[in-house]
């Protein structure tokens, strides 16, 4: 097999690991600039499928990445259950709230959520024939709680506090909105796996803001339930799950959802990780992305020192979190010779 991430979410231990990068398709490359302002907003970027495609396409044609990711939102889903969304220049994504059950009735059923996200599965299935042989791609979806903290608050939080809170005041009705999001990521993932994603990937930014046994509850057990129909219906397919700042969480994660690989942010060190997580299964990670706009010896120095840590086992490098749109992409070309040639 010539897909080097193909390999390494087997378990291949490989001389050179695969290379790809969260947000490389972003507004750090002046092509997306463009492809973006040609599109108008956003939103209808990723509901565009040539321009989510060809946006797609740019940094694999830029800086031949080892996997490309599919260009969408993780909040294309509660979108599809009838969510209001929009974005404010500067400030991010806003949505309609959740504060209680009569917020909740009014979401859609699962089964409608394919009449929004049609255009996302066509993304796919063009990427899936305009890709190089040997460019996997990955397709993805947010993880139910941290869908569910935008969905709660209407908009992202330092500290998650209105999901917290609905948690703590209703929790049939908080377990009853992770229930849908499940649900629905479920039908949304098992679409895009269809239409030719590869592999795909589970992003709970938020994960480290659950503790004990709502972490559990409402990370680990979701993700599980997600992963667990995913390959019941489409038999092999990997799954990299990201539990960003699970912190000691992390051991033991790859065992409790059965994710193919873990995805590490930047908080936890290589070393500690070749030691308690990739004795499980594949890592990947974790520069930080605050290198990418810095530059210099010190991001050629970490690139190959967290290369060299993961070599003994199975590992994708890759950011600890996405590339930010102050990055400057000849930093980009820098890592990836840095970690070829460690
Ligand atoms: O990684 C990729 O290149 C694929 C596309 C992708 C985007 N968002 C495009 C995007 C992926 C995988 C995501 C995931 C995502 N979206 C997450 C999980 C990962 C993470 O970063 O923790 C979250 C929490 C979101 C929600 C979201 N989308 C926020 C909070 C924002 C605003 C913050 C920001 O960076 O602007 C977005 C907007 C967004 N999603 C952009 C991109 C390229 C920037 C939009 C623009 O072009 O203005």
């Amino acid at each position: 097999m010539t897909k080097l991430l193909m390999r390494a979410l087997a378990g291949e231990t490989l001389p050179t690991p695969p290379i790809w990068m969260m947000r490389q398709a972003g507004r750090y490359l002046p092509e997306y600039r463009a492809t973006r302002e040609k599109a108008g907003d956003f939103l209808s970027l990723c509901y565009t499928p040539e321009l989510a495609a060809e946006v797609t396409l740019q940094p694999i044609r830029r800086f031949g990445f080892d996997a490309a990711i599919l260009f969408a939102d993780i909040l294309l889903v509660p979108q599809a259950l009838g969510a209001d969304l929009w974005f404010v220049k500067g400030e991010g994504p806003r949505l309609s709230t959740i504060d209680g059950q009569a917020d909740f009735d009014k979401l859609g059923p699962v089964d409608e959520i394919h009449e929004t996200l049609g255009p996302i599965y066509e993304t796919v299935s063009i990427l899936s024939r305009e890709l190089p042989e040997d460019v996997p791609l990955i397709g993805f979806a947010g993880a139910p709680w941290t869908v569910a903290t935008y969905m709660i608050a209407g908009r992202g939080t330092p500290d998650q506090g209105p999901a917290h809170a609905l948690k703590a005041e209703n929790r049939e009705l908080f377990a009853a909105l992770i229930d849908r999001i499940t649900e629905a990521t479920i039908e949304y993932l098992s679409r895009q796996v269809a239409a030719g994603a590869e592999c795909v990937k589970i992003f709970d930014s938020w994960a480290g803001s659950l503790q004990g046994h709502d972490f559990d509850e409402f990370c680990i057990g979701p993700i599980a339930r997600i992963i667990a129909e995913l390959k019941e219906r489409h038999p092999g397919i990997p799954v990299i799950a990201f539990p960003r700042e699970a912190g000691d969480r992390y051991i033991g994660f790859h065992k409790a959802t059965g994710a193919d690989c873990v995805a590490l942010d930047n908080s936890v060190s290589a070393e500690w990780a070749a030691k308690y997580v990739q004795v499980d299964g594949c890592v990947q990670g974790n520069m930080d992305p605050r290198h990418m706009v810095t530059g210099g010896q010190a991001l050629v120095d970490e690139a190959q020192a967290i290369t060299r840590a993961l070599r003994g086992g199975p590992h994708i490098f890759n950011l600890g979190h996405g590339i930010t749109p102050d990055a400057d992409p000849d930093n980009v070309a820098k890592m990836i010779e840095a970690v070829r040639s460690a």
